[in-house]
């Protein structure tokens, strides 16, 4: 067992994008679990879109940040939970956590999953994709839906799953033409576009010419748009995010045509995963038989090394990630 333990802090502010030096490793003796808590040493860290919203206020600065993670317990002080079990939770960002016992979730092991899934399809990004589709958005069978940032984690989860449930024509855009491929030869959308290769109407207007039902959008702005624009009548636009404008110091105006909102009877509905946790297991009943026949997986984008969490952070926001991105110690 390693006798020190590795934090990662945030030391400043950032004005736009951040960088490597607005953080810092700190390292220090094991914590110490207290009566109730568990250490866990980490394996596997999520890094995500919001921690670039935190890093804007919700972060203290010098202290360690949250982000949820897959650990084993080392020590338990805890009635209830061994020390063996692999555990969830969300004191990440460091090699090692003191957490209460209330704090985590011990993982369901899946035979044939691997437990970084606990973080892309089956974990919160995969209920965020499962919740927008069957909870806001309401897939219906034969429905042609278009996702944003479609190579994220997300966004392969939302194409995935919405083909599952009975999606028709499925689109999406992507920031580069080797995310377009693996979209389209990989994930299972039918057609895909670069978003810098034009207008967003135009190039929506080329891969849906007869337009959408649904909108997932991933990150707002001249593609939100470009789908009002594509919806059809009772269409609906789900809110997951924003992260075309994560690392704007000022927003930009989205060009939105608002009275296609009315005359086509729109719904635009945002939402939080975190307001439904209780549709976890559901998920797993939904996606765990189709990730053990081969039928989906998790698309992962895996850095090794915690000591690469801040490169693999910073990557994530200019997009080098396809599918999840996730750290492994
Ligand atoms: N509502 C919720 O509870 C909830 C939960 C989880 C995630 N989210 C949101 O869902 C979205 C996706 O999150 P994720 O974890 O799956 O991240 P992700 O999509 O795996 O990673 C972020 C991706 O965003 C794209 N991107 C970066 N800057 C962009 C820009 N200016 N315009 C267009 N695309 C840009 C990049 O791909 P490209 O190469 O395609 O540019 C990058 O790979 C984020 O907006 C996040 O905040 C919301």
């Amino acid at each position: 067992m390693n006798e020190t333990a590795l934090t990662v802090q945030q030391t400043a502010r950032p004005t736009g994008f951040p960088t490597a030096g607005h953080f810092r490793f700190v390292e220090s003796a094991l914590p110490a679990p207290a009566p109730g808590e568990l250490l866990v040493e980490n394996l596997y860290w999520s890094v995500d879109p919001y921690h670039r919203e935190m890093m804007d206020g919700a972060f203290a600065l010098n202290a360690p940040l949250e982000g949820r993670t897959i650990g084993r317990v080392l020590e338990s002080r805890a009635p209830g939970i061994a020390a063996g079990e692999l555990v969830f939770h969300r004191a990440g960002w460091r090699t090692h956590s003191a957490v209460a016992a209330e704090q985590v979730r011990v993982l369901p092991q899946f035979e044939g999953v691997p437990l970084s899934a606990h973080l892309g399809i089956l974990g919160g990004t995969g209920l965020t994709a499962y919740v927008g589709l069957t909870r806001i958005a309401r897939l219906k069978e034969g429905q042609d839906v278009f996702v944003s940032a479609a190579a994220g984690g997300v966004g392969t989860a939302t194409g995935r799953l919405a083909r599952l449930l009975g999606a028709r024509r499925l689109v999406g855009s992507a920031g580069s033409a080797d995310k377009v491929k693996y979209l389209t030869e990989e994930v299972g959308y039918d057609a895909a576009f670069d978003y810098h290769d034009g207008p967003a109407a135009a190039l929506l207007s080329e891969v849906a010419p007869d337009g959408i039902d649904l909108f997932v959008d991933n990150v707002g702005g001249e593609q939100l748009g470009a789908a009002v624009g594509a919806l059809r009548q009772y269409g609906r636009i789900v809110r997951i995010g924003t992260i075309g404008q994560y690392n704007k110091p000022t927003l930009t105006p989205v060009p939105l045509d608002l009275s296609q909102i009315v005359e086509k009877s729109l719904r635009m509905e945002g939402f939080l995963v975190s307001d439904y946790r209780s549709v976890q297991d559901e998920l797993y009943a939904f996606a765990v038989p189709h990730l053990r026949s081969g039928r989906i997986r998790s698309d992962e984008t895996v850095v090794d090394g915690f000591g690469r969490i801040v490169e693999a952070f910073l990557g994530m926001m200019r997009g080098e990630n396809t599918g999840k991105i996730i750290v492994r110690g």
